[in-house]
């Protein structure tokens, strides 16, 4: 008779032991364990913080770990750097993208190993072998288009094309779904459970609970940086949260409706070529005023000409009935518009400085307005907002970069949170953020309303525009194709709005 412990050892890929990982000031990982089987997707799930990069950075060559074992292929290892991992046949794809945006497609799918012909980069083996692995990954890019023009959702796909061009063993996928439209989603699941079919072992990172039991098999929950259960990805989903945040969610969506006061945002024909066209609504104080669509129906092209980040060339914009002009910042900040821009990384933070100075960036602007910042005021309510929305950090010193890609997002909010804006615009806000963390961030934004501010919500995420907006607005192809009240509003009826004129009806981008 064969040993249980032992069979079962022999089915393992690779296997950690009691891991530890601290940064000053951080247990980032406080005794983890975790074991991978080669054909099965493992989901590592736990709040914004809790150590799920930290780990698999451990993994994959980035980071060294204080103490603990890592053991692949039943032998125990070191893995020091990129290619140790490499080498070992372990591949990732990282939260934050490492793609070069400079370079062309193919460029970045080989980078650091282009095919090479008497010493030179073989430029046509390499695009048509881009092309090949675009095509497996069923990603929408040419190989010679430069990456920085691609836009998140394709560069993630791209991420995933370059990890399949390295014929893992093991494939490391830190929130691949975070950024991806649900038709990408569909599409990236067929390619994940390709590779499970053939043996690949899969490291699964998300903060949507409703993809677990759809691609899952195994789950190991992390909070504080100690695994507390591995669970079958069948597991109900109030249990799961039960043991990621350590008590159970009453209501995820916890709006609370105040009375809508005076229009303070006005919005009338608004349009610009080959983006929007005859965009007309209003935002009242006290509203929650949901903006959905399909990605690329021009929402967030809207919100960014709204807030003067661009321009645009038809209608008006009207706030507390004062007109802004098109593509003045300056104009809209100090008439008290905000904006959680979609992209944190590129348009919300700054890295390098600390936490303490992202939140006070909007408020320090207008603040030394009138020649008089009052410093410590200021941390003391960068400390509070902090608070408020349980930002996982060493302190208001920490610099932005080093913080967990979930709590990056809570600083772009918690910064225009404190900045107080009347008319408050969120793109897409709760991107990465942890089930826990979501509520915290509804409740701010009852708070707000119920103080007379006036919010734009922008999101993907169909029950949170659901469940938090007062009025649904829905584009399609550059154009408002429906409003839907509170009541009204379902994932079917907004839907329906949502491809109505995409498939028909003229569309601004077609310049009628
Ligand atoms: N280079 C670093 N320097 C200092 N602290 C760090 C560094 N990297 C991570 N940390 C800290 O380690 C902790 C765990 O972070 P990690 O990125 O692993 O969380 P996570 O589980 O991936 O969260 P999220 O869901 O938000 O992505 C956080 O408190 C983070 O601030
Ligand atoms: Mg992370």
């Amino acid at each position: 008779m064969t040993d249980e412990s032992e069979s079962s050892a022999g089915r393992e890929i690779l296997r950690v032991h009691d891991l530890r990982k601290t940064f000053p000031g951080v247990v980032a990982l406080d005794g983890v364990d975790f074991d991978l089987r080669p054909g099965e997707v493992h989901v590592l799930l736990g709040e914004n913080g809790a150590g799920k990069s930290t780990l698999i950075k451990a993994l994959s060559g980035a980071h060294r770990p204080d103490s603990g074992r890592i053991v692949v292929d039943g032998a125990e290892t070191e893995i020091r750097s990129a290619q140790d991992a490499q080498r070992l046949g372990i591949a990732t794809i990282y939260q934050e993208f490492n793609l070069v945006p400079e370079l062309t497609v193919a460029e970045n799918l080989f980078l650091g190993r282009q095919p090479r012909k008497f010493g030179l980069i073989d430029k046509r083996r390499m695009e048509r072998e881009a092309r090949e692995l675009l095509e497996r990954a069923g990603v929408d890019a040419e190989p010679g288009q430069r990456m920085g023009d691609l836009g998140i959702a394709r560069s993630q796909m791209v991420e995933i094309a370059k990890a399949l061009g390295q014929d893992a063993r093991v494939l490391i996928m830190d929130e691949p779904t975070a950024v991806l439209t649900t038709g990408e989603v569909d599409r990236l699941f067929e390619i994940v459970r390709r590779l499970r079919e053939r043996g690949v072992a899969i490291v699964f990172i998300t903060h949507h609970l409703e993809e677990i039991p759809r691609i899952g098999d195994r789950v190991t929950v992390l909070r504080d940086g100690r695994s507390v259960g591995e669970v079958p990805a069948g597991t109900p989903e109030d249990e799961l949260v039960r043991l990621m945040v350590g008590r159970s969610i009453e209501q995820q969506y916890p709006r609370e409706r105040s009375e809508a006061g005076a229009a303070l945002l006005q919005v009338r024909g608004l349009g610009r070529d080959g983006a929007f066209a005859d965009v007309s609504f209003e935002v009242r104080a006290g509203e929650v005023v949901g903006l959905a669509g399909l990605v690329g129906a021009g929402r967030t092209e809207v919100a960014r000409a709204i807030f003067g980040a661009d321009r645009y060339d038809g209608g008006e914009v009207l706030v507390e009935g004062r007109r802004l002009r098109s593509g003045d910042v300056h104009a809209a900040l100090e008439a008290g518009v905000g904006l959680v821009p979609e992209d944190r990384k590129g348009q919300g933070l700054v890295l390098e400085a600390d936490v303490g100075e992202n939140l006070g960036l909007v408020t320090l602007g207008r603040a030394s307005h009138g020649g008089f910042v009052d410093r410590s005021g200021q941390r003391g309510a960068a400390a509070d907002i902090a608070g408020k929305l349980n930002v996982r950090m060493s302190g208001l010193r920490q610099e932005v970069a080093t913080l967990s890609g979930g709590n990056q997002q809570k600083i772009v909010i918690g910064k225009w949170l404190l900045a107080d804006a009347k008319v408050l615009i969120l793109d897409e806000p709760t991107r990465g953020i942890d089930v826990g963390a979501k509520v915290e961030i509804y409740q701010l934004i009852n708070t707000l309303t119920a103080s007379g501010h006036a919010v734009l919500m922008i999101s993907s995420d169909l029950p949170e525009v659901l469940g938090m907006s007062d009025r649904v607005l829905v584009m399609a192809r550059g154009r408002l194709a429906g409003e839907l009240s509170a009541d009204e509003a379902t994932q079917d009826s907004v839907m329906a709005l949502a491809v109505s004129e995409a498939k028909g009806g003229t569309a601004a981008v077609e310049g009628s």
